[in-house]
């Protein structure tokens, strides 16, 4: 039971442990992004945000104080924790940079890579009955990179900047790539092929990418691997 696992936790950190990230400032992002076709269709993915949530819980219960920024999700608000609820990467960018400067920032959100160049503003309608015409088709712009933006800031980069990664194949490979390309310091690689059943899931299998290395971590829960994640911050 989640909430078994969160108090036997909280119970093992107690005393000294509550207080290691007293006084530090942390940013969380969490769950997908939805960008409007038109006013009732959107494009999204099937992050549930429960990883993202449980980071942002485990460094609030850490004694940080802790801003998470999220998507659309059913995940109930983390006890002590701030939260920012946005719908669009755009939108979510700028509730980012709103919350700087921070000493720590996880990005977990499954942001959408791309949004509809325009978002209609009537509800795309088909032809009336007997009526011929092609589908509309949807031409696509890039969204920013949320984490890139972060990572490369000059002025108030957070000192400690940790992204994920969803792969499906070659997953360290691509990972430790995806590390240096997006300028962050850690990196924490998903498997997210069918077999594992992450997306959605309540259980994680990772490895943590830094400029020292590779580590491989057991398949545990998603609370235990933002617990694990928030001891290491
Ligand atoms: O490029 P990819 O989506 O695989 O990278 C995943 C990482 O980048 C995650 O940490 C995610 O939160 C972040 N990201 C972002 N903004 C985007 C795309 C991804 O912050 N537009």
């Amino acid at each position: 039971e989640p909430d078994a696992i969160v108090a036997a936790l909280e119970g093992l950190l107690g005393g000294a442990q509550a207080g290691l990230l007293k006084d530090r400032r942390a940013l969380v992002t969490s769950g997908p992004t939805h960008e409007a076709i038109d006013p009732v269709r959107f494009l999204a993915n099937r992050s549930s945000g429960k990883q993202g949530h449980a980071v942002a819980a485990a460094l609030a219960r850490l004694g940080a104080t802790t801003t998470l920024v999220s998507g659309p999700t059913h995940q109930p608000e983390p006890a002590g924790v701030n939260v920012v609820h946005v719908e669009t990467a755009r939108e979510m960018l700028d509730a980012c940079l709103g919350a700087l400067p921070v000493d720590v920032a996880v990005m977990a959100a499954a942001v959408a890579d791309w949004r509809p160049a325009d978002a209609a503003r009537a509800k795309l309608k088909k032809p009336a009955k007997g009526g011929k015409s092609a589908p509309p088709s949807l031409k696509l712009v890039e969204n920013p990179d949320i984490l890139a933006t972060v990572s490369g800031r000059n002025e108030g980069r957070p000192h400690l900047v940790i992204g994920f990664a969803a792969e499906t194949d070659a997953v360290v490979e691509n990972a430790v790539a995806k590390r240096r390309a997006k300028g962050c310091d850690w990196l924490v690689a998903n498997d997210v092929s069918a077999a594992v059943g992450t997306v959605g899931g309540d259980d994680n299998q990772v490895h943590l990418i830094t400029a020292d290395g590779v580590e491989e971590w057991p398949k545990v829960s998603k609370l235990a691997v933002a617990e694990r994640l928030a001891q290491r911050i």
